[in-house]
């Protein structure tokens, strides 16, 4: 046995029991209440839980976006999200316009492969679906690329028209790939974001307030009615407001394979962020944005009951200094984004589980077994079983927390969850059986992640 992980508490997305884990070859290949066989490697557990790694399959590392750069690269952002406890991502691959996906692809491995710290794989967001970009997308599922995503806002740079979003959803059921969705009514946005400029009215608070929740829930309901005319699933992304999630429930309800992530940020930061003074609201300017708060119980129920599947962190990181001071004279200058990739364990552990709106067993399943289980990456990834990846995280729930953008590991200038704390240490993370966190010495190597060809779409919720 190359280790073992003694002492601790394992859990899963339906049960906790004490049991030691041995790994061999980078896979899980005992669980026993003691493991007696001997170790090259010895990792104590006492007091801990054994997680599987989180997997955050909503991320932006090194896009360009907004006449910016994402400030993580493929090192430094799995460096920081392995810190706090995730073991594997799926990255948005960005078709760029007259690229072919091929062309997309390729260029997302140049940023990866050789880079990252952890397995990771890649969604590809289709933005200019000519006929022959149609036609292409069996080849980028062969390529273990099982996810496209379409954005039915950014008129001018990411938007699809409905047409082609049609399109995507039906040639992608035949191919076994799932449809992602950024809903947003990019027409709309477009429209009162022009009228708030030309009323003198630049200040960060405007992005929220032209692009209402209404804008998100009617992009919603107009792209399920698409998705049953498709006869396809459609996942959507980054859902901020209840509006949105009552049409996902009713669609659900009804049948239809529809699914839905949120973020933390839409479950504890409010539209009151975008006043604080000196410009630092633009740090929340996001999309959809932040919501008056009466939406939060909404979406932790949602979690709950299981009409949100899945919580990843869309994290999308620019600089307040140099990046977000672009919009200062303009809010629609200021690039869309903020950072998470660290923090989302510690704060759904704290705001989730400690505050008993969801159970550990819940977190898991949200974090890490149904993310691999809806993007293909089941059952090598997201639990702890035998035969599994061991992609694994010893969690002291004792240990106080506290975030800070000095603390944390990405290459930021700030934190939109400066000052949150509680309890709960990420104190060793193993990726494939090697151990890459211990404590706050980082282990891992640039290189040492491999991409990942998912299976094709077959979650049945
Ligand atoms: O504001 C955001 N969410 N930026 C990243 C791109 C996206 O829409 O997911
Ligand atoms: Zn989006
Ligand atoms: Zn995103």
């Amino acid at each position: 046995m190359d280790s073992k992980i003694v002492g601790g508490k394992v859990v899963t997305a339906s049960e906790t029991f004490r049991a030691d884990v041995g790994i061999k070859n980078g896979r899980i290949v005992q669980l026993a209440s003691r493991i007696k066989d001997k170790a090259r490697q010895t990792i104590e557990a006492k007091g801990c839980y054994i997680l599987p790694g989180a997997i955050d399959v909503h991320t932006h590392l090194d896009m360009p976006f907004g006449g910016s750069m994402t400030a993580d690269d493929f090192f430094t952002g799995t460096r920081a999200a392995a810190f706090g406890g995730t073991t594997c991502l799926i990255d948005f691959a960005i078709q760029g316009k007259g690229q072919s996906l091929s062309e997309a692809l390729e260029a997302w491995h140049a940023k990866a492969d050789g880079k990252a710290c952890f397995d990771y794989g890649f969604h590809l967001a289709v933005t200019d679906a000519r006929e022959e970009v149609i036609d292409e997308l069996d080849q980028v599922v062969k390529h273990g690329v099982t996810s496209f995503k379409v954005f039915l806002a950014y008129k001018g740079s990411l938007m699809i028209d409905d047409g082609a979003f049609f399109k995507i959803l039906r040639r992608a059921k035949e191919v076994g790939a799932l449809t992602m969705l950024h809903a947003e009514n990019g027409e709309i946005i477009d429209v009162l974001v022009n009228e708030a400029l030309a009323a003198g009215n630049t200040e960060p608070i405007y992005h929220a307030l032209t692009r209402p929740e209404e804008v998100e829930s009617e992009a919603t309901a107009r792209a399920i009615s698409l998705a049953e005319m498709a006869g396809a699933p459609l996942y959507v992304v980054h859902l901020s407001c209840a509006l949105a999630l009552e049409q996902v429930k009713a669609a659900r309800e009804g049948g239809l394979p529809i699914m839905a992530e949120t973020c933390p940020q839409y479950l504890l930061l409010d539209i009151k962020r975008y006043l604080e003074p000196d410009f630092e609201g633009a740090k929340y300017v996001m999309s959809p944005p932040l919501r008056d708060r009466y939406n939060w119980p909404y979406l932790w129920r949602g979690l709950a009951d299981g009409d949100l599947q899945v919580v990843s962190t869309d994290h999308a990181p620019f600089n307040f200094k140099g990046q977000k001071e672009m919009g200062r004279d303009n809010f629609a200058a200021i690039p869309n984004g903020a950072p998470g990739i660290e923090n989302r364990v510690a704060l759904i552990f704290n705001e989730g589980v400690r505050k008993n709106r969801i159970s550990l067993n819940k977190m898991v399943d949200l974090l890490s077994t149904t993310p691999a289980k809806i993007f293909g990456l089941a059952p090598r990834k997201g639990s702890v079983a035998i035969g599994a990846d061991a992609d694994l995280v010893v969690f002291d729930p004792r240990a106080e927390m506290m975030i800070t953008a000095e603390t944390n590991h990405h290459n930021m200038d700030y934190t939109p969850y400066e000052g949150f704390k509680g309890k709960g240490r990420v104190v060793h993370v193993l990726c494939n059986g090697e151990l890459i966190v211990d404590g706050d010495e980082f282990l891992g190597q640039a290189g040492q992640g491999r991409f990942i060809k998912r299976n094709k779409f077959s979650y049945v919720a």
